[in-house]
């Protein structure tokens, strides 16, 4: 909001945590966004208009990063041959998941984990070179870059679902297969191949979920306070290992 009277007003008769506030609508759309996000596999091909992505490409550029380092970099994938051969790099990648899977190797390969060929982008984000130098937040925790990233997607993932677009993160490749697509450089590591596009329909729940492959755990098991607790470390292992 602009700096004016009737803000300096506001300011006066209502606390300051009623000030920040959104207002209910604007508050229920960011948790709609947040409980409505799915990760999605299934699109329809026609195509995204071009104002729509560049907001969502300033919603991933507005994300936090550690020290402002700000370490993504966006390849906006538009050539259908460049397509279809990352559609090959994580098609070998999954057979690959699969024979290292064991038990569920058949389950995992009855699973559709992308929807490159289908959606109407596809992006890959990839984390800048030289990440060494940035020393801000990552002397001791160097993966921050790849959390600083992490948030970008996120962004994107939640203004797509706003708009109405799902977004699939497909990560099962290897990063050397899709440096050679896309002539990226050695130092850069790419993350994510996103897909965007429209869709007929948001899966009501995670799709591993409708398919009977992981379940949700309960929050309670997550959430400990003040110190390690290990009742609840054990049931939210027991229920990650149930589903391995
Ligand atoms: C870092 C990351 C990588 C992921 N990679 C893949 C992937 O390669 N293929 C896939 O089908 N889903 C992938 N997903 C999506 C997850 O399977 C999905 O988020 C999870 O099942 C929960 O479903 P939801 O996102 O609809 O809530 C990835 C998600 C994250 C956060």
């Amino acid at each position: 909001m602009p700096w004016s009277w009737q803000a300096v007003v506001k300011l006066r008769v209502v606390g300051m945590t009623e000030q920040f506030e959104f207002d209910p609508a604007a508050k229920e759309g960011v948790y709609k966004a947040i409980f409505e996000r799915r990760d999605m596999r299934h699109f329809r091909n026609d195509p995204i208009d071009e104002q729509l992505i560049e907001r969502l490409l300033h919603a991933a550029h507005s994300a936090p990063s550690v020290g402002l380092m700000q370490p993504w970099r966006i390849v906006r994938v538009l050539r259908p041959d460049l397509r279809g051969l990352l559609h090959q790099v994580v098609e070998r990648e999954r057979i690959k998941t699969a024979e290292a899977m064991g038990e569920r190797s058949d389950e995992f390969m009855q699973l559709k984990v992308q929807g490159i060929l289908d959606c109407g982008e596809v992006w890959v984000v990839t984390l800048m070179e030289q990440r060494e130098r940035h020393v801000f937040g990552r002397r001791t925790l160097p993966d921050m870059d790849l959390a600083s990233a992490s948030c970008a997607i996120q962004n994107i993932w939640l203004a797509a679902r706003a708009e109405g677009l799902g977004m699939g993160w497909v990560s099962i490749f290897d990063p050397q297969d899709v440096r050679d697509v896309l002539s990226i450089p050695e130092g850069a590591e790419p993350i994510g191949i996103l897909c965007l596009g429209h869709v007929d329909e948001f899966y009501d729940q995670p799709m591993l979920i409708k398919e009977g492959w992981a379940s949700r755990g309960k929050l309670t098991d997550y959430v400990m306070c003040d110190t390690w607790e290990p009742d609840k470390a054990a049931r939210a292992q027991q229920q990650w290992d149930d589903q391995l």
